[in-house]
């Protein structure tokens, strides 16, 4: 069979970066601009600066990736890119760029899901194994994800307010972190103790998550313990709020699996590459004789690595977009 060349562009959110895959699953060169520098002093993404330095950068990453591979815009088989969830202005720029270059040199345009992205991420390291349950957890979602083939998601669950990563940067912010303060929080919680009485959020039969709650539970504990001239001890504050999440994060992870009858667990986004929920899921599964996946790190935040990969299926099953794409900054994942 021929190969495949697919060049993706994925601008959601703070990172401008584009991508070669071949065949879904072999990177020939991606390029990631992030725009973390910009946006820290900010305490989080700002929606207007993160499109306008999108804009900016764009051509220079499309040029740069394109070197990097030492290969020719004419030899790509299709466009595919990134055209929602996310912040629409950041969005609109990768799909303006990625509609131009389809025109301009006549390639099929694939409209990638960004949720869709993250799962395939794990085709880059791991062909994806049916059915599976994916679990997405990033800065922007928290979702359980059942799949029974290629392109067949069925969204199981989700979070009804924050994602856990705007929480862990949140909780991380209370504690004087600066953003995105997740990692450092991660890595806080393994030097700390388990000492501060934490809530554990949505404990209850469905597959939905909730973090506000919790994220008000840290607010008021740190505001209560100031009142009281108590110093935060912020490593065991770190620990009790990563336990607390993995806890709710891995019951409902495992009951998916068990219920869903599936021997293969993704876990993927920026938030994979969490210390706790990476051991404590890989440990689970083991005893349940459950294959679990987390894609390399640089593939578990954003990039357009996982868009390409994505879009290699999209591509195949002929779900070719039009030059009338417009991004949307919510759409249901199918
Ligand atoms: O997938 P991603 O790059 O962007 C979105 O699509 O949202 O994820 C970024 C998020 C941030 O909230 C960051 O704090 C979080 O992932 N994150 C972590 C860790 N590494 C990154 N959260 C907890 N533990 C980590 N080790
Ligand atoms: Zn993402």
């Amino acid at each position: 069979m021929k190969d495949v060349y697919i060049f993706a562009i994925e601008s959601s959110c703070d990172e401008t970066s584009c991508s070669i895959v071949k065949n879904g699953k072999e990177e020939i060169a991606t390029v990631v601009l992030s725009q973390i520098d910009i946006h820290k002093d900010f305490g989080g993404v700002v929606p207007e600066i993160a499109s306008r330095h999108h804009v900016k950068n764009i051509t220079m990453v499309i040029e740069e990736c394109l070197t990097k591979a030492n290969m020719t815009m004419e030899e790509m088989d299709a466009i595919a890119v990134t055209y929602g969830p996310g912040l629409i202005g950041s969005l609109l720029v990768g799909v303006e760029a990625a509609k131009t270059l389809a025109y301009l040199y006549q390639k099929p345009l694939i409209p990638v899901h960004h949720i869709s992205g993250h799962i395939y991420a794990n085709n880059l390291k791991e062909e994806l194994q049916f059915p599976l349950i994916a679990l997405v957890v990033s800065g922007g979602h928290t979702e359980l994800v059942y799949m029974k083939d290629h392109y067949s998601f069925e969204k199981i669950g989700g979070t009804l307010d924050d994602a856990v990563g705007e929480c862990y940067d949140k909780v991380a912010r209370i504690i004087d972190v600066p953003y995105p303060g997740g990692p450092t929080i991660d890595k806080w919680a393994q030097l700390g103790e388990d000492t501060y009485p934490l809530p554990l959020p949505l404990n209850d039969n469905s597959y939905n998550f909730s973090f506000s709650g919790l994220k008000s539970a840290v607010i008021n504990l740190v505001h209560n313990e100031k009142q009281r001239n108590h110093p935060i001890r912020k490593k065991d504050l770190a620990t009790s709020f990563q336990n607390t999440v993995v806890n709710i994060i891995s019951k409902k992870t495992m009951k998916a699996l068990k219920e869903y009858q599936v021997k293969n667990l993704i876990i993927a986004g920026g938030v994979a590459a969490n210390q706790g929920i990476r051991e404590t899921l890989t440990s689970l599964c083991k005893e349940e004789n459950i294959h679990c996946s987390v894609p390399d790190k640089q593939y578990c935040t954003d990039n357009a690595a996982m868009i390409a990969a994505s879009g290699y299926y999209a591509y195949r099953l002929g779900r070719v977009g039009t030059l009338d794409l417009n991004p949307k900054s919510s759409i249901i994942l199918k």
